[in-house]
């Protein structure tokens, strides 16, 4: 099989494509020729040395698939050879051969592209979990989503336009405004050149927000707590914050990391607050969850509800520019990789 490599913390440079022996799934597992496979932020982090979570390198990282089946480990009922799935990787998506556990797999629909198909399961399962099951998004409230333009910004977008009149509020560089208000975001912010914080505030009357997604971290999260509303929720779900550029800056992540806000119970009982923490990596012992979750998405995509956004298809041979083409925030959605 060909996969995607980190050889080392570093650069896109350090990415390299290389050949070994074929997988056999084992018991419970099911084995997929991969046609379409997600990046995410979070594997831009692991190339740079970054993400705990990731295997030490070298590593193949990635974290979600489309394929089709082409072997079947024992016990595994209800997915045949030849059936196009979808399916969650921890880690080794990055390749295109994969053994997936039985339980993260699921059959596509017939008309969902690979490409869509690779696009939807991390960013659209974390955007679901945040507003669905941790949040309980309600008609009206008004949501403050941070990387809006990025793959999860977008599929919270969608999401939030199931609901009746939820407000959104987005940040992103201003060339993805337009795009922004396509997906349905009331007020984009160019966090470049605004303070979006104070932009918050005068767009809600000094109010504030119901909801803050944030994945951004440090400092932000402090910022976010003063931008709730009382009853409202910050969600913490990834810490941008420490990347920038290609390579790790020791001095920004001290920074970042003492900006982390401390917080109470107290504090949290007397403001009326709740801060909640999401790490899709973390659930994977909950399949039922994810899998209850996936389910409810492919429904929501057949309604026509939810899009995925692909902003570019790479070949492995090209997942440098891939990887550049998120570090230097030029993407719009989610940027796949195809075998
Ligand atoms: N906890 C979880 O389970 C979970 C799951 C998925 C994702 N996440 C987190 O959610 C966030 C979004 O992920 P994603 O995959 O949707 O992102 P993505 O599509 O790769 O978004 C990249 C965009 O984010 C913006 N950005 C803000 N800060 C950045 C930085 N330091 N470096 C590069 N770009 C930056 C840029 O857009 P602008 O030009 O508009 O700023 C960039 O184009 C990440 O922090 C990720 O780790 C968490």
């Amino acid at each position: 099989m060909r996969a995607i490599w980190i050889t080392k913390a570093g650069g896109p440079e350090v990415l390299a494509v290389r050949e070994s022996p074929d997988p056999e799934p084992g018991r419970g597992e099911v084995r997929i020729a991969v046609r379409a496979a997600g990046l995410n932020f979070a594997e831009v982090m692991a190339r740079q040395g970054l993400y705990p979570d990731a295997p030490k390198p070298p590593c193949v990282v990635g974290y979600e698939v489309a394929g089709v089946v082409d072997a079947l480990g024992a016990e595994v009922t209800g997915l045949e050879v030849g059936q196009r799935v979808l399916a969650l990787v921890r880690f080794g998506g990055h390749a295109d051969t994969v053994c997936a556990s039985a339980e993260r797999v699921l059959p596509m629909p017939d008309d969902l592209s690979f490409t869509e198909g690779a696009a939807l399961p991390v960013n659209y399962l974390t955007a679901y979990h945040m507003l669905f099951r941790v949040a309980n998004l309600r008609p009206a409230d008004r949501v403050l989503v941070h990387m809006a333009a990025g793959g999860v910004g977008i599929a919270v977008l969608q999401l939030c336009r199931t609901v009746p009149e939820v407000v959104t509020f987005g940040t992103a560089s201003a060339a993805k405004h337009a795009v922004l208000r396509e997906e349905g975001c009331t007020h984009p912010i160019d966090y470049r050149t605004e303070d979006y914080g104070a932009r918050v505030r005068e767009l809600t009357g000094g109010e504030g927000v119901d909801l803050v997604l944030d994945p951004l971290g440090g400092r932000d999260w402090k910022r976010g707590l003063g931008l709730l509303r009382p009853v409202g929720q910050l969600i913490a779900y990834g810490f941008a914050n420490l990347s920038t550029g290609e390579r790790r800056s020791v001095r920004r992540l001290v920074a970042q990391i003492t900006g982390v806000p401390l917080l109470t119970p107290v504090a949290m009982m007397d403001r009326n607050r709740t801060v909640s923490g999401v790490n899709l990596g973390h659930l994977w012992g909950r399949s039922d969850l994810l899998r209850e979750e996936l389910a409810a998405l492919l429904d929501l995509w057949r309604a026509g509800a939810i899009r995925p956004r692909v902003d570019g298809v790479y070949p492995f041979e090209e997942a440098a520019a891939a990887h550049r083409r998120i570090g230097e925030r030029r993407n719009i959605g989610k940027v796949v990789l195809v075998p």
